[in-house]
């Protein structure tokens, strides 16, 4: 799926490949598997399974993928203390032969309590099983190394992408603003056939404030609906630069070859994605001086004119982009829409980009292209309250993009065909 997936995970981590040979205490709960195979599961069903391992007190979140691609995926989840961990996975759900952990300069990590492992060398368009396994070191003096006994999340699958995907499908959130309870509220909106990928474009926070408000209000109500079986992709808003945990954000989230600004390709589409960063000047007196998201859309700006040029993009199909702040359709005198309007503008209307996604101000809409402003159009997707939520999902062949953005009651508040 993601191509610059590939290229970070063989410049990241090693895997290791091996048969699994432990001596597990039992969990798996009597449904077994939790897969996804086809479409995202509604709540329900997997919200009654409780994570037996996080019940343990051993892991902190279920387990969530990120960086799909058609080789390889990255299976994340986070402990509550340090712990050697690994995903066990192949083919069936009865066999899961094969065993990747992370390693770095030539040691396996065993005292994380972020764990990001990824399986590589996966065949494409194929379902695969897994699960997470974590141990606590009892101790790692050399000649005495020792560990408490492991303990295992039931078993999940999820699907490598085609090689030759042909279409994507794929769901948007915005703007929800620490209320988890959107996401399965939105969820029951999200259209037919099954989902790609989920990307958040931003602002799923209101200010950073620490490692559990990333697990409450995001990681476990998305595992509880998809993410252990479909990857989302993090696209950073305003929100999340603010606040005292806000320089951690990214370390929860891979894929990203720039970390928050980056492209991918997903059958006939080609995304950008660019990190718009603040409203507000660096200089305003709320961001203390400890910001230079000038420079930073600059140094992107360098970034997308580079991109623009790539093969892949000419010869794409659809060309979308992803910013958090809207260049236009903005009340408040936003700094960040003004400065990147100069920079980033030329060069994307000169690009034939077919389609804009954004958040941020809290109405939706969808805003025709208007030529030598926006020669794209702009669908702005709504929130974080009552009656304004949205989701957003595009689907798109050869032939076409359908978008369609459909609101907290299940009323379809816009459509969009390129
Ligand atoms: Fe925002």
């Amino acid at each position: 799926m993601l191509r610059i997936a590939e290229e970070l995970n063989r410049k990241k981590m090693s895997t290791e490949i091996e048969a699994p040979s432990i001596n597990r205490r039992k969990f798996v709960t009597s449904l077994g598997l939790l897969g996804t195979a086809a479409g995202l599961s509604p709540l329900s069903a997997l919200a009654e399974v409780q994570n037996v391992a996080i019940a343990d007190g051993v892991m902190k979140c279920k387990p969530y993928l990120q960086a799909a691609h058609t080789k390889g995926i990255t299976v994340r989840w986070i402990t509550n203390t340090p712990c050697y961990s690994w995903v066990e996975y192949g083919e069936s759900a009865d066999k899961l032969n094969l065993k990747a952990r992370q390693i770095e300069d030539g040691m396996v990590q065993v005292e994380n309590t972020l764990h990001a492992i990824p399986l590589t060398n996966l065949k494409p368009s194929t379902i695969y099983f897994y699960r997470a396994v974590s141990e606590k070191p009892k101790s790692l003096e050399r000649r005495a190394i020792a560990f408490e006994s492991p303990v295992s999340t039931p078993v999940y699958s999820f699907t490598t992408p085609a090689t030759t995907a042909t279409d994507v499908n794929f769901l948007v959130f915005n703007d929800i603003h620490d209320r988890p309870e959107s996401f399965p509220v939105l969820m029951k909106y999200q259209g037919d056939g099954k989902k790609d990928f989920v990307l958040l474009n931003g602002d799923m926070f209101n200010t950073q404030t620490d490692e559990n408000q990333i697990v409450q209000n995001l990681l476990n109500p998305l595992s509880d609906l998809f993410s252990t079986g479909t990857p989302f992709i993090f696209a950073r808003g305003n929100h999340e630069t603010h606040g005292k945990f806000a320089r951690s954000v990214g370390n929860y989230f891979d894929g990203q070859e720039n970390k928050y600004y980056y492209s991918f390709s997903y059958g006939p589409m080609y995304a950008i994605v660019l990190d718009s960063g603040d409203t507000k000047s660096d200089q305003e007196p709320v961001n203390g001086g400890i910001v230079d998201f000038d420079a930073y859309r600059e140094k992107q700006a360098v970034w997308l004119a580079q991109e623009v040029k790539k093969p892949a993009f000419i010869n794409s199909k659809f060309k979308v982009v992803f910013i958090h702040i809207p260049p236009f359709y903005i009340d408040e005198d936003a700094h960040a829409s003004n400065q990147y309007g100069k920079i980033w503008l030329p060069i994307l209307n000169a690009s034939k980009i077919d389609l804009m996604l954004c958040g941020h101000t809290h109405k939706y809409g969808i805003h025709p292209a208007v030529a030598g402003k926006h020669n794209f159009p702009i669908v702005i997707g709504g929130g974080p309250k009552d009656g304004r939520r949205t989701i957003i999902q595009v689907k798109a062949n050869q032939q076409a993009l359908n978008l369609k953005m459909t609101d907290d009651t299940g009323k379809v508040v816009g459509t969009l065909k390129v």
